[in-house]
């Protein structure tokens, strides 16, 4: 474990109608106590983002504390506004209380085509809206078994964060998600996860300068459980996690957070 503070994302995709939403996010809320080391959030799908807030926040007041949790968005749109029809911006979720938003997940990658260049038009626009993104890169399976998950998800990086100076790349989190470990329960070893991270370290380096780099924070996800967190925890270059369907149990969620809270 580093020093960096570690963060835990709990990545809804789209599930969960408002009842269920509600009682998650209050359960999550209300069993984050003691755990002041690391940062927690949840990405409700949109339509339950100003319900989540508001229990989150209602959730807290019952124990006369301020909320631990944060709010993100799954993904944003790259303008503030305008005829988009059917779109979310980034403005939009800080204004119903997000703090942070998830970009570039492989599923909008693959499902939306969303390629380096709409990433980093969406990481700017959501930076200028004061959110913190949460820019999601990985290979494939067959990028993998060719030798290729380096030189890919290098260019995934380098695409992303174009253009961003070293005071920009420092608001970031980066998840690195192989697409092969999301939702196959088939996670990356410690070992295979580590490297990776050591290489987007390295790369964030040199776009951004060494101290710079070592400040941001690099989640991994892909298939991480309460029982595979603490090993994922125990490497160097692994600050948190954005979690799938382990998010969705509140207790769950809760003791993977606790294995990065050290
Ligand atoms: P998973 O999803 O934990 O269900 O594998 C992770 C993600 O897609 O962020």
């Amino acid at each position: 474990m580093s020093a960096r503070r570690p963060i835990v994302a709990g990545n809804w995709k789209m599930n969960g109608l408002r009842a269920a939403a509600r009682v998650l996010a209050a359960d999550v809320e209300l069993a984050s106590g003691g755990m002041p080391t690391v940062d927690l959030v949840i990405c409700p799908p949109a339509v339950h983002i100003t319900e989540v807030e508001e229990q989150v926040r209602a959730a807290a007041a019952t124990e006369g504390r301020a909320p631990r949790v944060a709010i993100g968005g799954q993904n944003a749109w790259d303008k503030p506004t305008g005829a988009f029809t059917g779109e979310v911006s980034p403005q939009m979720l800080a204004d119903v209380g997000c703090r942070y938003v998830i970009l570039g997940h492989s599923e909008r990658r693959t499902l939306c085509s969303e390629t380096d260049a709409v990433v980093n038009a969406k990481v700017n626009a959501a930076l200028a809206a004061g959110l913190t993104p949460i820019v999601c890169v990985g290979e494939t399976l067959a990028e993998r078994e060719s030798g290729r998950t380096d030189d890919v998800v290098a260019g995934q990086v380098r695409g992303s964060l174009a253009g961003l100076g070293a005071a920009e790349i420092a608001r970031l989190v980066i998840a690195y998600e192989p697409v092969w470990a999301i939702g196959t329960g088939r996670v990356a070893t410690p070992a295979q996860a580590q490297a990776v991270h050591a290489l987007i370290r390295g790369l964030l380096g040199s776009l951004a300068g060494a101290d710079t780099a070592a400040g941001v924070r690099i989640q991994y996800g892909g298939s991480v459980k309460p029982d595979n967190a603490a090993e994922l925890a125990a490497q160097p270059d692994i600050d948190g996690a954005l979690v799938g369907g382990a998010s969705l149990d509140a207790p769950g969620f809760l003791a993977i957070a606790r294995a990065f809270a050290g």
